[in-house]
């Protein structure tokens, strides 16, 4: 009798043990899905349709190049700076966005490469023909346009850019 009432307590802990395993692995399992999810939707820029000329090679070498050298003045995600629009008490403007929302979409890809490379006249914006080459110019550039929305990269191609 004592023994069968040994046996039976030993089951539901050895049940109790299993279940509770089980639980854990479960919940760790989809912590770890939960976190890769905000991960995921952090990290990468929102699907787009339209289809672009450039790869993901080309993009994270160009990311990487622009959060060297652009971020500081143009934003991680080149957003642009904080009132970017309003001209500075010396005359000259903060640093626009590149992200779609200033207006660098209103430019053909010659004009872009050429105010990266030459800067522009009585501007903050450096001029980069020394530092960088037109391929990883072309990369910068690739970067932040995968970084525009679909309508504003179709208005620009539109433009026959
Ligand atoms: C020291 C700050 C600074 C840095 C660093 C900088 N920029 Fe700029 N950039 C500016 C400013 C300020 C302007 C706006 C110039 C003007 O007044 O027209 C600008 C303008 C531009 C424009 C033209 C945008 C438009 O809407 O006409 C592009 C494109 C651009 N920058 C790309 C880059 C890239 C790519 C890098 C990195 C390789 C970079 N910039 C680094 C300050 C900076």
């Amino acid at each position: 009798m004592k023994n069968t009432i040994i046996g039976i307590l030993l089951i539901v802990v050895i049940s109790f043990a299993i279940y509770a395993a089980y639980q854990t692995n479960n919940i760790q399992v989809s912590g770890q899905m939960a976190q890769s999810g905000t991960m995921q939707q952090h990290m990468q820029p929102t699907p787009k349709k339209v289809e672009r000329p450039f790869d993901m090679v080309q993009i994270t070498y160009g990311k990487k190049a622009y959060q060297e050298y652009c971020a500081k003045c143009h934003g991680l995600n080149a957003e642009g700076a904080v009132d970017w629009r309003k001209q500075l008490p010396n005359g000259k403007f903060p640093s626009p966005p590149l992200n779609g929302t200033g207006h660098a979409w209103h430019h053909p890809m010659a004009t872009l490469q050429n105010v990266i490379k030459n800067s522009r006249k009585g501007s903050e914006m450096p001029a980069w023909k020394d530092t960088l080459n037109d391929v990883e110019i072309d990369a910068i550039i690739a970067w932040f346009q995968s970084q525009w929305p679909d309508e504003i990269y179709t208005a620009w191609k539109k433009g026959g850019h």
